[in-house]
Formats: structure tokens, sequence, C-alpha cells
């Protein structure tokens, strides 16, 4: 396969992408596996993964990004070190997760799907993840913080930073 070169700072190498990629068949139907193991490999899926998946599987880069971007558990940036999600499910938001995230985002001035200039912390905004018993809740890095509050977040990040 073409190397490409320069396309983005990720530090990785083709060489990764291509083992991933060579695992599958260049049946289009696998777009979506391929993805999930792209991203739980980098973090998010990069810019230069997408142009390699798109040659690979002969479909155009505009498909290949419509499905990154029609489902949540694939994103286009890098993630923090320290990536938290708020849920805004119903449970959650009935019992002021809005707060909590309206807080989050003034503390690290980034918004939902953004990550911090220093790369430390990125945000998200989630769907139930199965722990309204513990409403609202937020994760860091998936571990579960329920029963939260505004203070409850404060003392978290400050204990991160
Ligand atoms: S609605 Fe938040 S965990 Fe279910």
């Amino acid at each position: 396969m073409e190397e490409n070169k320069n396309v983005c700072n990720c530090g990785c190498t083709n060489e990764e992408l291509n083992k991933i990629l060579n695992t599958y068949t260049q049946n289009k139907d696998n777009l979506i596996q391929i993805l999930n193991e792209v991203q739980e490999y980098y973090g998010y899926i990069p810019k230069h993964a997408q142009i390699a998946i798109s040659e690979y599987l002969s479909i155009p880069m505009a498909e290949v990004y419509g499905v990154i971007t029609f489902y949540s558990r694939f994103t286009l940036k890098p993630k923090g070190k320290y990536h938290i999600a708020v849920c805004l499910g119903t449970a959650c938001y009935v019992k002021g997760s809005g707060k909590i995230m309206d807080r989050l985002q003034e503390k690290l001035g980034i918004k939902p799907g953004e990550t911090t200039k220093d790369g430390k912390f990125s945000i998200e905004a989630t769907r139930c993840v199965g722990a309204c018993g513990l409403a609202p809740v937020f994760t860091v890095n998936g571990e579960v913080y329920g029963k939260a509050t505004v203070q409850k977040l404060d003392q978290v990040l400050d204990s991160l930073e």
C-alpha cells in the first residue's frame, strides 16, 4: 500500500495501521470492524487512517467520514490523558448532570468533543452508561463516579492535576 507520509502528527507508523488492515479482506462490509480496531489502537481515527481505509476498501472518503461521525463511539480527535464523560441520559439529567457538564466546561475551557491544549483533559457528553441507580454519573477513563455533585467533580479534577 502507498505510504501516507506527513498526513498527521499522531506519531504512529503506517506499519501498525497496515497490520490492522491486513487482517481483513478488502470487502467494504468490514468498514465498521476496521474502524473499531483503529479507534481502539489510536484512541481516535486519525486522518491518515481514514485515507488508508478508504483506499483499502475502495470506498469514498466521504463515506468513511460519514460512518465515523454517525457513531458516537468513534472520534476524530485524540482524547486527553483524562477523558471525562458526563452522562446526560434522562435519569442523570433530571438529577442535575447538566450542571456538572456546565462546570466541567467552565473549569477546563473546552466543549464536549474537545481536548485541552496541553492534552490532559477531554470531555464528552454521553447517553446512559447503565448506572442510573447512581445518577448523576460521570466517568474518568471509564471509572464511574456516582451521586455526583459539582463539588465532587471539583475534587476529582483537583486530584488529577
Ligand atoms: S441515565 Fe445516566 S447512567 Fe443511566
